[in-house]
């Protein structure tokens, strides 16, 4: 086994509801996300994966465990340090896809390098990169309603992954594109492990992704199963 980049230590997640009855989201979880490969989550409704992605990527908090990024246990870092974590180190993709509608491709990622805090001469150079990358350099001065899904959803990707981030998340990333466009986005995320060397968590419930993983966790009612 590789470097563990990233791992969850005995996490359970507690939700109170409003009739203060409690949901057991997770329970005792324990995964380790190696660097440099395609780790999928998966499971059925409402098992647990979007609680899991949340709280290895410090959006949310464990009732019980740890989550442990490059040796530091990050679960007991203050908001303004699991913030400065997150903009430095991680990225999130989401399902659907939140572009800015009056930017175009290019400048929503560009907006994105400069929330990042990445060096301003630097920046138009890296934004062409990177839409290469994905594939669209053929419309970096599209608006998000002059593309497709599928392009929409490239421009996400990167966006989220022009500052270099170590980690990248994303949850259900293609449950909103039919399955040859989803298919297209399956393999960007595999070029960018192969050859970018980039660590991708995602959930999903699409076979295909299933294929080009590295590791598979399978999720059930808050547990993992082998
Ligand atoms: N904020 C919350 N408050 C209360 N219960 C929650 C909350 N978030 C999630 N849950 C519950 O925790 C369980 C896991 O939810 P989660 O969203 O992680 O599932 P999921 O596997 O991502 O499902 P899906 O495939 O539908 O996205 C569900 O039973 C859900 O109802
Ligand atoms: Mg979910």
């Amino acid at each position: 086994m590789g470097e563990i980049i990233l791992s969850a230590e005995n996490v359970s997640r507690d939700f109170k509801i409003g009739d203060g009855s409690v949901v057991h989201a997770l329970k005792d979880i324990n995964i380790e996300i190696e660097k440099g490969r395609l780790t999928v989550l998966r499971g059925r409704s409402g098992s647990g994966k979007t609680t899991l992605i949340n709280i290895l990527g410090a959006l949310d908090r464990p009732t019980k465990g740890k989550v442990v990024f490059n040796g530091k246990d990050i679960t007991r870092f203050s908001d303004k340090k699991q913030d400065d974590l997150r903009r430095r180190d991680m990225a999130f993709v989401f399902q659907s896809v939140a572009l800015m509608s009056g930017l175009t491709a290019f400048e929503n990622v560009e907006f994105g390098l400069r929330l990042a805090g990445y060096p301003y001469a630097k920046r138009k150079d890296r934004v062409t990169q990177v839409m290469t990358d994905v594939g669209l350099d053929k419309r970096m001065h599209h608006r998000p309603s002059e593309m497709s899904g599928g392009e929409q959803q490239r421009t996400a990707i990167a966006r989220a992954i022009a500052h270099e981030p170590q980690l990248v998340f994303a949850d259900e990333p293609t449950a909103e594109l039919d399955t040859a466009t989803a298919l297209h986005v399956v393999k960007l995320f595999k070029e960018l492990v192969e050859q970018r060397g980039m660590t991708i968590v995602m959930t999903t419930h699409d076979p295909s992704m299933m294929d080009v993983a590295d590791r598979v966790y399978t999720l059930e009612d808050g547990e993992i199963i082998e």
